[in-house]
């Protein structure tokens, strides 16, 4: 996580390019100051209309802020989101849609917009939406305030509270939406009192937060419901969606198209002087400054947030934007070839049925684009491969629909006997291997494996797991009398699976020649896996690049299977360089 930058007087007092670039449109926009306060609820008269704040949120959780960030003032209309979602979740969306409905009204935040037929409000931005939507938290009776007080605290990543006053003064003056909710009783949108339902709604609008908590529930929405500095989750992903969706058409009110055009991003103002914006799966804005416009939005919220997009590139519409592709790189499964040193028959084995066997490097998102290019490279494949191996190793999400995708691919390639094979997939992935997926943590043994799954299927006799020293490859050439010279200055070692036989640094003595079983070659400080530089099995050789290199051990070898080595010493070998040149 990176460091939050220290701000001193909107400056940050280390190298921040972000930081510079906030405090200069905090510069840039103090200076307007048109546009009045709320005097509806009399107590909003009381902010100062000096205070301008800015911040930004990244989904890796840096906290970006400049000017009056930590000034308190109510949430006002920015509520509505955050119950909206509350409410989808206690309910569900079915149930919740009969009593609210999801179109833009285009009309002002208190307009009574309740559709023809039902009367059931437009959408729940507007606040007959949102007093419908308080209704139906309120059904939870005694414990409603405290749930949705928590859910509130949960988006802002701290424990918020009310300001009484704001709340007592919109309380005794706001008739107009004790009528609304009256309205919304008689026309059973309702099913708690009128006066329940427009009391919590009060509450709501009077919970008491900061700028910087604005950018914090902005970057909770962005992040699909999970506090990304937190990392508690503040309400399900899937209900963000339908959330993000109203705030984008309905947001900003009979401003929202305008809002969209040149913002681009799903917001939502308050009339306290707040405004968040979202950049979904980027990062959260909040901007606090308390001079409105005529339709109740931040005169200066509305300023920056134009400016950020702009200059920031944020908008959701991207035209001409393409990403990177998803397919990074395409084998054959011999152009890869695992870390298992084969032996020539098996490696001309797997050469000749090489297209048999398909590798996909994946990159980014695996979803359908992903999707489309994996099942596009296989239909136009000359040679069908029945094991295809997807390498996840550099994707960073996966949609439902890649996932999909992977299943419907291996249920395919299963029913011409084939399997799917990936490897690096983030256990949050949820994929169960089966005879038609196999899981692998890394590219190297899912390689290991489809090469013994096509030796398999080629019916290639497995490779011998003991080799009798007189055929090993390093002295199959010599004649018996070469063979009798050399055989009593040799030594052996036998060792049990999972031994150290060979340790990084230690000085290199010997030359090993594998008679039985087979051991494996790490990189220093690894027993791992994702750093095996290779494995050699009976009938192969090794560490005789130390007797070229007279230097110390440079990797790990490690025992897989019970092991026994004829060791040859370089000691030997020097000795035979004088006294035997043909030999040596
Ligand atoms: O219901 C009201 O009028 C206020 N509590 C909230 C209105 C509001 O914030 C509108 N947004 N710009």
């Amino acid at each position: 996580m990176i460091a939050p930058p220290i701000v001193e007087n909107g400056r940050a007092s280390r190298v921040s390019p972000i930081v510079d670039y906030l405090s200069d449109l905090l510069a840039r926009f103090g200076e307007i100051d048109d546009g009045s306060l709320a005097s509806y609820i009399p107590e909003l008269t009381r902010s100062n209309p000096a205070h301008f704040g800015i911040c930004i949120v990244t989904l890796d959780g840096a906290v970006y802020e400049v000017g009056d960030t930590r000034e308190p003032f109510t949430i006002q209309s920015m509520s509505k989101p955050l119950t909206y979602g509350l409410a989808l979740e206690q309910l569900g969306e079915e149930a919740v849609h009969r009593r609210v409905g999801v179109e833009p009204s285009g009309d002002p935040f208190n307009e009574i917009s309740l559709a023809p037929t039902t009367g059931a409000p437009v959408n729940p931005m507007i606040n007959a939406g949102a007093i419908a939507c308080a209704g139906m938290v309120a059904e939870r009776g005694e414990e409603s305030l405290s749930l949705l007080l928590d859910a509130y605290s949960r988006y802002a990543g701290r424990g918020l509270g009310s300001d009484e006053a704001v709340y007592r003064s919109e309380r005794d003056t706001g008739h107009r939406n004790r009528a609304i909710a009256h309205l919304l009783g008689s026309v059973e949108m309702l099913k708690v009192a009128p006066e329940v339902a427009v009391d919590l709604y009060f509450r709501q609008c009077a919970v008491s937060v900061d700028c910087r908590d604005l950018a914090l529930i902005a970057s909770t929405l962005a992040n699909g419901g999970m506090n990304p500095v937190t990392q508690e989750r503040a309400v399900g992903e899937s209900v963000v969606r339908g959330v993000l969706s109203v705030m984008t058409t309905c947001g900003m009110y009979d401003g929202a198209g305008d809002w969209l055009r040149s913002v681009g991003l799903p917001a939502k103002s308050g009339v306290s002087g707040g405004v968040f914006a979202v950049l979904p799966g980027r990062l959260g804005i909040g901007v606090y400054s308390p001079l409105l416009d005529v339709r109740g939005n931040s005169v200066r919220g509305v300023a920056v947030c134009k400016a950020l997009s702009a200059d920031l590139a944020l908008h959701l519409v991207r035209p001409g934007e393409s990403t990177p592709p998803p397919v990074r790189a395409q084998h054959e499964l011999g152009e890869l070839g695992s870390k298992r040193v084969r032996t020539p028959a098996e490696r001309e084995a797997i050469r000749s049925s090489s297209a048999r066997a398909a590798v996909f490097e994946v990159q980014g998102e695996l979803g359908f684009m992903a999707a489309e290019a994996i099942s596009r490279r296989l239909t136009d494949a000359t040679v069908q491969p029945e094991l295809v191996v997807v390498d996840m190793r550099r994707v960073s999400r996966a949609d439902r629909g890649g996932i999909g995708f992977l299943r419907a691919l291996a249920t395919a390639l299963c029913t011409v006997g084939g399997a799917l094979v990936v490897s690096g997939a983030a256990p949050s992935l949820e994929l169960e291997p089966s005879d038609c997926i196999r899981l692998f943590e890394h590219l190297d043994e899912a390689l290991e494996w489809c090469e013994d799954e096509l030796l398999d299927r080629l019916g290639h006799p497995h490779a011998p797991t003991v080799v009798p020293f007189a055929e090993h490859e390093l002295v199959a050439s010599l004649d018996p009398d070469e063979l009798a010279r050399l055989t009593p200055q040799l030594g052996s070692i036998a060792v049990e699976a999972g031994e150290l036989v060979v340790r990084a640094g230690d000085a290199a003595a010997d030359v090993f020649l594998v008679t039985r079983g087979s051991l494996s070659v790490f990189a220093p400080g690894s027993g791992s896996r994702a750093r095996r530089l290779s494995t050699v099995s009976a009938g192969m050789t090794f560490g005789e690049l130390g007797y070229v290199e007279r230097g110390n051990r440079t990797a790990n070898v490690v025992a897989d299977t019970a092991v026994e080595c004829t060791t040859l010493p370089y000691a030997v070998l020097d000795r035979l360089a004088a006294a035997d040149p043909r030999l040596h």
